[in-house]
């Protein structure tokens, strides 16, 4: 996909390593006594869960409303046989339309129709499969379906879902009687339902879904794990649609819903700072599979979603998944940026628009993400209509720490930066044609020493990229030197996304001084 070039500048620039005040944001303040009193947003979750992003399926953007218990079950087995289970997809989340009405004392009763054998033999059997279960309602008095919202019935629904042995809840924003159009009101309702969450004693996270109605983005990590931040996507990656009518997330009045994958994208960077370890802007489930995008656009979406540390919900029919989608999902190298623990999102270091021809307006990007290890992410999106050669200078790459102040450049600069392409070692078709062919029973083993494939449960991500775990690095393709940048030739609606890894502060000869 990405042809590397090497090349340098002589447009050093110098500026300060100083904390920059995102870092600052992130710290415990204590003000007297031992313990911290003061909590910096983002130093810790509100409830100590989802530090980072969840990973799982939801049944949504592919099944709507035709949901049943077989299908979560057979969707559940499938992952485990494909390998995405032990790459961490580890929710199975029902979502809209689960249920029938309320009874005499006021609880939800599923639909027996869709789950004969109940949901709490669901959940139980989600659990024996090695998974996590999510539910789904409204903070309305009807879900966006029309079935039972929860405004009202907090904490009975709650109680119902903890003895269910549900670990996850989905929870919408339709019907809410007008309460909503400022920040106290949202907060306010949706805080209701995280209190009632909390009393139940249950670790269940608090997937906010209100669309970014209100901006979440200034109050929701005091009550809950992550929210989305724009309408509904929908299986398209750039195209305008007037029912999805902002491009910005702050102050959008009227989120609605088919949103492209570039419009969602595009509304990230500005609230790049309130993403934070136990609260994550979510943008939405996955559509890679559902057949309204190409190849290298699901790549692009999946690995933009990857490195804002989205929540990573797979919404497509697993069990018809081609060998190309799984391979998009199960690019571990990706995986593994999404579920580092600096738990961050990336920040858009330029963008350019080009290529306007009849369809609108292309553009090109540069994002970069630093990792807990001090590695790098580098993305060079191409989102314009034709091939080009894209590139990122040093200075580019490490622009916030250039900027942080004025007296002496920051240590990044003047090392020298080994480069890894992590969709080099993309699984073939044939690999992955091989994986889905497995029967249950039979799962395609990972071999601990794959270039290709990762299994999180035998190791962590964060052991992996210690180890330099094949699957995780991709494929070195060059350095990034001081004062140099690196060039690659990326295809049209595509992306390359790159791990930079430091060999180390460079000793500056004397004469150089
Ligand atoms: C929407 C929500 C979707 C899906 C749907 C169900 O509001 O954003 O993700 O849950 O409701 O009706």
């Amino acid at each position: 996909m990405a042809t590397f070039m090497l090349a340098s500048t002589v447009a050093l620039l110098f500026g300060q390593a100083t904390a920059s005040p995102q870092a600052q944001m992130f710290e415990r303040r204590q003000v007297g006594g031992e313990e911290p009193d003061v909590v910096i947003p983002g130093a810790s979750s509100y409830n100590g869960l989802n530090l980072v992003p969840q990973m799982g399926w939801d049944n949504w953007n592919a099944f709507g409303c035709d949901v049943n218990e077989s299908l979560l079950l057979t969707t559940a087995q499938d992952m485990i046989n494909y390998g995405l289970r032990d790459l961490g997809y580890n929710y199975i989340v029902l979502d809209d339309c689960w249920s029938v009405g309320r009874n005499e004392s006021g609880y939800l009763v599923e639909d027996k129709y869709k789950f004969p054998n109940g949901m709490q033999d669901v959940a139980n059997r989600i659990h024996d499969l090695g998974f996590k279960f999510g539910m789904y309602s409204s903070a309305g008095t009807y879900t966006c379906g029309r079935y039972p919202g929860s405004l009202g019935y907090e904490q009975k629904d709650a109680d119902l879902w903890a003895s269910w042995g549900v670990d996850y809840l989905k929870y919408d924003n339709c019907f809410n009687q007008g309460q909503s159009g400022t920040p106290k009101l949202s907060f306010d309702r949706y805080n209701v339902m995280s209190q009632a969450l909390n009393a139940t004693g249950r670790e269940i996270i608090y997937a906010m879904c209100n669309w970014g109605n209100d901006d979440p983005f200034d109050w929701a990590y005091r009550i809950a794990n992550s929210g989305r931040m724009s309408g509904d996507i929908y299986d398209s990656f750039n195209r305008p649609d007037d029912r999805c009518p902002c491009t910005e997330a702050i102050g959008c009045p009227w989120p609605g819903f088919h949103c492209s994958v570039m419009n969602i994208l595009n509304k990230m960077p500005a609230i790049t700072s309130r993403t934070m370890s136990g609260y994550f802007n979510d943008m939405d489930m996955l559509e890679i599979g559902n057949g309204g995008q190409s190849d290298s656009e699901y790549v692009v979406h999946f690995s933009m979603w990857a490195i804002n540390s989205s929540p990573m919900l797979i919404g497509t029919n697993i069990g018809t998944l081609s060998p190309a989608n799984l391979a998009i999902y199960s690019n571990p190298a990706i995986i593994a940026i999404n579920q580092d623990t600096s738990a961050s999102a990336a920040k858009r270091v330029w963008r350019y628009l080009v290529d306007a021809d009849a369809t609108g307006e292309g553009e090109i990007s540069l994002w970069t993400r630093t990792m807990a290890n001090g590695d790098r992410i580098v993305a060079l999106l191409n989102a314009g209509n034709t091939t080009r050669t894209m590139n990122a200078t040093i200075d580019e790459v490490f622009f916030d720490e250039r900027t942080a102040g004025a007296y002496r450049a920051p240590p990044e600069l003047s090392q020298t930066w080994d480069v890894y392409d992590l969709w080099a070692n993309r699984m073939s078709e044939a690999e992955a044609g091989a994986v889905l062919a497995s029967m249950n029973g039979t799962t395609v083993q990972v071999s601990s020493n794959s270039t290709t494939r990762f299994n999180a449960t035998a190791m962590s991500y964060a052991d992996g990229i210690k180890a330099m775990h094949p699957a995780l690095w991709g494929q070195k393709v060059g350095t990034l030197v001081p004062g140099g940048r690196f060039e690659a030739e990326i295809d049209r609606h595509s992306v390359g996304v790159y791990r930079l890894k430091s060999q180390g502060a460079s000793k500056a000869k004397r004469d150089e001084l």
